[in-house]
This record gives structure tokens, C-alpha cells and sequence, in this order.
């Protein structure tokens, strides 16, 4: 067995949530295989929150053992590397742009991808195409991967995922005013007063793709393994691939002050319409303050999330039944 807790960043995690979470050690710690037996908080019935690396959690996970993935992953890579997130912790920007107050509005602290060089790209590209090996494999025959992106990197991670056998069933467009782009040239705002430099972003695209069904048919999929579609929304309605949905709201961000939280409106919306039948497990890589977590925590669906930073972690383990109860 190797070492259980790698850093002291771990320990320290694992100590504050005990305080909230019950910690226990996962099944496979138990097991007499090589597996790493990382720290896990369950913050709500059916919902496990593991401190982890997701691609190294995922590589020691069972094939066919997930029904749905439901991720916001860090799409430049970058900008949650130790560097970078010490910048944004410090408030000294980095990749992370701080942006000054506009128009009354004080804006969060936003990533900036355009600052990404080529190399940046190769590395999102191999990044992205070995997350998408192991999550077909953990994925059930026709279990969706639902992954967020923005217009700016989404055709290049896009295109890294189907290169590893997930199918591109289309997108989910989400529609967010957000306060990112659309500036007049900087130091030049009088002068070029009619210029955006970037357009205003009002849109945010989730890829959809989807394991291969095992079986003949869809309808035998969902009886073999209980995915292959979506849940409609209703009967006379079926699920759409555009959703509106603000930023998170003051009070969401005040129980979890992630940089890149997601409201529960939407991911409800996505963990409540992900399973067609109900049924399985949903699993979220980069779970960050643990809002798709909560949301299945809401919705009463099973969940399991990995998070990378030991105060992430933690964080995601106290908000997670705040957030649920909202
Ligand atoms: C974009 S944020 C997710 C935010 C989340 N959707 C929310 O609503 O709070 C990505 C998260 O992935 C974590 N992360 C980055 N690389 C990781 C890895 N290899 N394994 C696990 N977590 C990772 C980061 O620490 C960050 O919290």
C-alpha cells in the first residue's frame, strides 16, 4: 500500500473536515491492490467528496462504475497550477485578471485565456485527451460527459476529448451575461470610444459527448445500464441544448467563495436531466466548492467528486449541504 496522505497541504484538509464531514477511508483502501487511499468527506447522504487528483483517482477506478460525468474544468490548466493560484489568493492577478469596478458593478476575478501560448494549447490538448481515456472508461455504455468550456478554448479541448472515443452529441448552451470582454482598447478608451476589443461574452458552452452504447439499441441500453439519453422535461417536452442561467447568486457565493463557482439553478438543471431513468451514479472531476454536488445532494441523486486543493476541499465539504438546502 502506498503512502495514504501525501502532503502536509492533505493533513491539514483532512483535519478541518473532520470537524464538519464524517472522514472515512474509501472501500478500496480496504482492498489489498496497489489503489491510493485518499481522504474522503461525506458533507450529505449519498455524496462523497474525495481529496484527490482526478486523473490518478480516476486511473484506479472500476471501468463501467460511473453514470454520468458533470464537470467545469480548469480549461487553461494554468490557472490553477500553484503560481497562478497563489497570484489570485494574493490578489496580485497573474493569469488571473482582476478587474477594476465598471458601471457600479465589481467584477469577480476572471482567467484570462487569451494569454495562452502554443505550448499551453499542446498541453491542454494531451491534458484533455488523457481526462477523456479514463472517463470512457469509467463512464457505463452511453453514460454522458457533460463538461463546460468557454468560445475561447472549447474547440480545442472539444476536439481532444472525441480524439479518445467519447461521441460529440452536441452542445449545451448556457446564456450568462457576465462582465468579461467587450472593453475599449486599454489607455486608449477616449480615443477608440467606439471599439470592443473582444466581444461581450453572453454564452458558455457544455460539450455533450457520450460512450458508446453497448447494446443493439438505446432502448436496450437504458434496460442493460440505465443511460443513453437525457430525461426530458417534461412529457410533452423534450430536453433542450439551450438553459439560462445567471452567475451564482451573492448568497451562493458567500457559503462558497470559489473564483469559478457554478450557480445550483443550472447544475441542477444539467444532474437533474443527466440520468434519463433516475438511476446511477454522477461523477465530478474538478468538484472545486462542490456545486455540482450539491446540487445532486438537492435532487437527491448519488454523487462522488474529486478536488485537487487541499482548501477547495475543504471548503466543498462545509458548503456542499449549505448549498444543497438553498
Ligand atoms: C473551474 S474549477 C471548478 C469549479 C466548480 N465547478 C464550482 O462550481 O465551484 C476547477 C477546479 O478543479 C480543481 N483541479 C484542477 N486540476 C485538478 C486535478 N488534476 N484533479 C482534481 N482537481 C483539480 C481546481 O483546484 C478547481 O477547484
Amino acid at each position: 500500500m502506498r503512502k495514504s496522505v501525501k502532503t502536509k497541504n492533505r493533513k491539514e484538509a483532512a483535519t478541518k473536515v473532520t470537524a464538519t464531514s464524517r472522514l472515512k477511508q474509501p472501500k478500496a483502501a480496504k482492498a489489498t491492490t496497489e489503489r491510493e487511499a485518499f481522504p474522503v468527506a461525506q458533507p450529505a447522504p449519498g455524496i462523497e467528496l474525495v481529496l484527490a487528483d482526478a486523473l490518478q483517482w480516476m486511473a484506479e477506478r472500476d471501468e463501467n462504475s460511473v453514470h454520468a460525468i458533470v464537470t467545469d474544468p480548469p480549461y487553461g490548466l494554468i490557472e490553477f497550477d500553484e503560481r497562478e493560484h497563489t497570484k489570485l489568493r494574493k490578489g496580485k492577478g497573474g493569469v488571473w485578471r482582476i478587474p477594476p469596478s465598471f458601471d457600479g458593478s465589481k467584477r469577480s476575478p476572471l482567467p484570462r485565456f487569451t494569454v495562452l501560448t502554443p505550448a499551453d494549447r499542446e498541453r491542454l490538448t494531451s491534458f484533455f485527451a488523457a481526462f477523456a481515456y479514463q472517463a470512457q472508461r469509467i463512464l457505463v455504455p452511453g453514460g454522458h460527459l457533460v463538461i463546460a468550456s468557454n468560445p475561447l478554448v472549447s474547440s480545442t479541448t472539444f476536439a481532444a476529448i472525441e480524439s479518445s472515443g467519447l461521441e460529440k452529441r452536441g452542445e449545451l448552451i448556457r446564456i450568462v451575461k457576465t462582465l468579461r470582454g467587450g472593453d475599449r482598447p486599454k489607455g486608449s478608451e477616449v480615443e477608440f470610444a467606439g471599439v470592443s476589443v473582444m466581444p461581450r461574452s453572453s454564452w458558455e458552452p457544455w460539450g455533450l459527448f457520450r460512450k458508446r452504447i453497448s447494446e443493439a439499441t438505446v432502448a436496450d441500453n437504458l434496460r442493460k445500464w440505465g443511460t443513453g439519453g437525457f430525461k426530458r422535461l417534461s412529457a410533452d417536452e423534450p430536453f433542450r441544448d439551450i438553459v439560462e442561467a445567471a452567475p451564482a447568486r451573492d448568497v451562493e457565493r458567500a457559503i462558497a467563495p470559489h473564483p469559478s463557482i457554478k450557480p445550483q439553478k443550472l447544475m441542477r438543471h444539467i444532474v437533474g436531466h443527466v440520468l434519463p431513468l433516475g438511476k446511477g451514479v454522477v461523477y465530478d472531476p474538478f468538484a472545486g466548492s462542490g456545486s455540482t454536488l450539491a446540487a445532486a445532494a438537492n435532487l437527491g441523486v448519488k454523487a462522488i467528486g474529486t478536488e485537487r486543493d487541499a482548501l477547495y476541499f475543504a471548503m466543498a465539504a462545509q458548503a456542499i449541504p449549505k448549498l444543497a438546502a438553498l
